[in-house]
Formats: C-alpha cells, structure tokens, sequence
C-alpha cells in the first residue's frame, strides 16, 4: 500500500475494528480473524512479489540496531514472530536459527521450506523450546501482533538463556488493529523489568513518506517528544536477560556499574 494511502486506511480499519472486536473477542473470534487477516496479507504479498525477498534482514539485525555480525557467531537465535520472508537467513554462522510463528503451515506453502532456517508452528505464547535454549531471541515488528503479551514476556525470559541478548524493534502508540491488537507504548521496557537489563533504548519517530519500523531504523529521526501528537513511532530495545535470582541493577542503589540505557532520544 502507498504511504498516503495507508496513512489514511489504517486509522480507518483500526476505527471500525474498534467497534467489532468487543463482539469477536464475546465470541472468542479475535484470533480466529486475526490469523485469517494475516494470512490473506502475506498471500497477496506473495502474489504481488512473486518471490518474497529478504535482503533487508541482514542490516535489520545488525548494522541498524548496533550490533556487529560477529555477534550472531556460533550463538543459538530464535525469531519471534518471523514471518514468510526467510527473516534468519543471513545469519548462517550461527549455530541454530529458528523462526517462530502461529502461521507456519500457511507460510509453507508460500515457499518457506526453500529457506536455509529452521521453522516452528507455534505462538509466542507457548513456545515449544526447553529453558534457556536461546542465546539471541529477537522480534522484530512482531510483539504488537501477539494475542498476550504478559505471558509472551514470560515465554521469551524463559527460553533465553542468562545472559542472552533480546532485540525488540516494534511500531508503538497505534491504535488496535485486526492484526496488532495491542497498543504498546514507550513503557515496554519496564514491562521486562523482573528478568532483563535494558542495554539499549531508541525512540524514533515513523516516517509519513516511508511508514514502517525499518525505514525508521534507517533514517532515524528522533522522537520528538515535546510534540504532543498521538502517532506511531519506533521503539528499539536490547535487553539482557539476567541470571535467576540476580538483583536489578536499578535496585543496587551502590552499583557503579549499571548497564544504564542509552538515552532516549
Ligand atoms: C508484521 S509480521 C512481521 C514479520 C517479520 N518479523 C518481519 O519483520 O518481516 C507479524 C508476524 O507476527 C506473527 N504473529 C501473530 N500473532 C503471533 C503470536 N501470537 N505469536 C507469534 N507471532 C505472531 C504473524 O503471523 C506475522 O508473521
């Protein structure tokens, strides 16, 4: 879809979604249509591309969120949320790379087996992986779309190891959608506070020429937050899973040395 087109066809579905979800969730549709919405985009997606390309990732996952290539080595990756498009691909220097998302047997058959990666059914709800499987978890423009997002924080603190790294990039300050029901805002960061450091935290503003979280990531204009405008926006994080049992670095008031966030811009 074209920006300006997009820019005012979404807060007009998020409108009318507004006014049919408190019956599909009465009903426990919600996902149902969530799923069936999904499923229909990439498959237009896939229609209108032909292949679904994935060039892009390799810079998603590094350059663009400060993080060197090197830093995948040898590690054990899961990406929440993947998608179609081979979002792991790049990284074959890893030691396991494994895409998760509820739409896998629909992402089959749009071409997905041809992918040097792993991919698993399932949601991020209920991750099928044993305790601290994880080195890297990541998802990217995904935690907006899960159906619940507190047992979702706990999943990923589970099968991250400790001291794992998570990479969060996601839209914030949208209205509910059929496919993000979730509004999330900058106070994601604190809603991992029990098992995570914050290591990184960038607050970008979305681009009315070129809406999206990767064209944020790349242009990177900071959120101005003197500007009181309800919009959507950027928020990239990088998390460090703590060890079971370790105290919060907030909370050791004589720690000199925190992994203080990276100033909000
Ligand atoms: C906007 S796509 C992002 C795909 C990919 N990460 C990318 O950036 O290209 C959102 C993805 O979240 C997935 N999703 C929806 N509900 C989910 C859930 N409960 N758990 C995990 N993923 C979910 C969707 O199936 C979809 O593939």
């Amino acid at each position: 879809m074209r920006p300006r087109a997009r820019r005012i066809v979404k807060p007009l579905t998020a409108r009318g979604y507004a006014l049919v979800r408190p019956a599909l969730v009465r009903l426990k549709l919600d996902r149902r249509v969530k799923y069936l919405y999904e499923a229909l985009y990439w498959r237009r997606r896939k229609a209108d591309e032909h292949v679904l390309g994935n060039d892009w990732y390799e810079p998603l996952f590094t350059t663009r969120v400060g993080l060197d290539r090197e830093a995948y080595a040898g590690q054990r990756v899961l990406d929440i949320g993947c998608g179609p498009r081979g979002s792991l691909e790049w990284a074959d220097h890893a030691a396991r790379r494994v895409g998760v998302d509820p739409l896998v047997p629909v992402y089959r058959r749009l071409g997905i087996d041809d992918h040097a990666m792993e991919y698993v059914a399932a949601p991020a709800e209920q991750l099928p992986f044993p305790d601290a499987s994880f080195d890297i978890v990541t998802s990217i423009n995904s935690l907006d779309h899960v159906d619940d997002l507190e047992v979702t924080i706990d999943e990923i603190g589970r099968v991250l190891a400790p001291g794992g790294l998570l990479l969060v990039v996601v839209e914030v300050g949208h209205a509910p959608t059929i496919a993000e029901p979730h509004r999330l805002g900058w106070d994601l960061a604190a809603r991992f506070a029990d098992g995570f450091e914050v290591e990184r935290e960038e607050h970008l503003e979305f681009l009315t020429d070129e809406p999206g979280v990767g064209a944020s990531l790349r242009r990177r204009v900071p959120f101005d937050h003197d500007d009181p405008r309800e919009r959507s926006a950027t928020l990239h994080l990088q998390l460090r899973r703590r060890a079971p049992g370790a105290v919060a670095a907030h909370e050791t008031a004589s720690s000199e040395t925190t992994s203080a966030p990276a100033a909000t811009t």
